[in-house]
């Protein structure tokens, strides 16, 4: 009846066959790969009967006053208040309104990025999409600079900007927005508790700084919509991670989607290490049943999906 159907067998795999290098269920193949447009618009439209990206994106002002007290999604019996900065932040109209692109590429943040020499090909997309902040000019040969929508958990204050305690960490962080221009930034605030100080520290900069960067905050509904989504087609995801949730949405405005940077995996097909950031130290977490993630299974997905010609997953040097 048209439902995305993935192989059972492949979903259902233990995650422990994929740590095993040259594993060979993947098909890195990227020649020969064509775009299967019937699929895209199957796909589009079963996601539709769950969530509109257009939508859900972003909460908008007439959404909530200053003052309303809102529960976290993900941690329902506690509560967020809606503040003045946070309300003046929020877009009138979802900013992906009425927003098409022939070709889109979604950036993951995996090591596997490096060497790739991906960057042009990266930016020579209609829409591209990053995660968390992630550095670009330093590795701009492997990851382009081309930023037309990035998220940034409330973690990554904390992460990389020192949590703000020095003057040059807000300064490195309003450097870092204000190259961002007017593309959009998607900030999780409502989730789970833990992120509302450096929530509301990003807005006051924004403002302070008049920075022309666009906020967006992704509907209260979103995360259940997509894990529903993914549910449905056997994908058992706890918490599906930002990429994927990139994914999910970009099949709303894109036609064709191009994935880089995701391989939540240690090593290479030929065994070399892979750090888990291509910019930063961060370790591994995804293996143990206590990572609020299941990366490893997402992939097998999006990996089946390529095989389809739903998406076009590159994991190896871009040529
Ligand atoms: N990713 C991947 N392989 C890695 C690292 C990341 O496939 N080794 C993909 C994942 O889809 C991930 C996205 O790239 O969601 C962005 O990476 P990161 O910023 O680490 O993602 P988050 O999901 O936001 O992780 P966390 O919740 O831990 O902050």
């Amino acid at each position: 009846d048209g439902e995305l159907c993935l192989s059972r067998s492949l979903v259902n795999s233990s995650d422990k066959i994929i740590r095993k290098a040259g594993s060979s269920i993947f098909q890195r193949s990227v020649e020969g790969w064509k775009i299967n447009s019937s699929l895209v618009l199957e796909i589009r439209k079963n996601i539709l009967r769950f969530l509109d990206a257009e939508r859900d994106v972003s909460v908008v002002k007439s959404s909530f006053k200053p003052g309303d007290v809102i529960h976290y999604v993900l941690d329902r019996r506690r509560t967020l208040n809606i503040s003045q900065d946070l309300h003046s932040l929020l877009p009138e109209v979802s900013p992906m309104k009425n927003r098409r692109f022939k070709t889109c590429a979604v950036v993951g943040n995996s090591g596997i990025l490096l060497d790739s020499e991906c960057g042009k090909e990266i930016d020579s997309h209609d829409f591209v999409i990053r995660c968390n902040l992630a550095p670009v000019v330093e590795f701009a040969a492997d990851v382009g600079t081309k930023s037309d929508f990035i998220t940034m958990n409330p973690s990554v204050v904390q992460r990389a900007f020192g949590g703000f305690r020095n003057e040059s960490d807000r300064e490195k962080f309003v450097h870092r927005l204000s190259m961002l221009n007017d593309s959009v930034l998607w900030i999780p605030a409502f989730m789970v508790k833990g992120g509302e100080k450096h929530v509301e520290w990003v807005n006051a900069l924004i403002l302070k700084n008049k920075l022309k960067v666009r906020t967006a905050y992704p509907s209260l509904r979103l995360i259940h919509a997509v894990r529903g989504y993914w549910l449905t087609n056997k994908v058992p995801i706890k918490r599906p991670s930002t990429g994927l949730l990139m994914y999910t949405l970009a099949t709303r405005f894109c036609d064709e989607i191009h994935l880089y940077g995701f391989w939540p995996f240690p090593k290479d097909l030929n065994g070399k290490a892979v750090k888990y950031h291509y910019y930063d130290d961060l370790k591994y977490r995804y293996f143990s049943n206590a990572s609020p993630h299941r990366m490893p299974l997402e992939f097998k997905t999006l990996n089946v999906l390529h095989n389809r010609g739903a998406l076009k997953l590159t994991t190896g040097k871009c040529v």
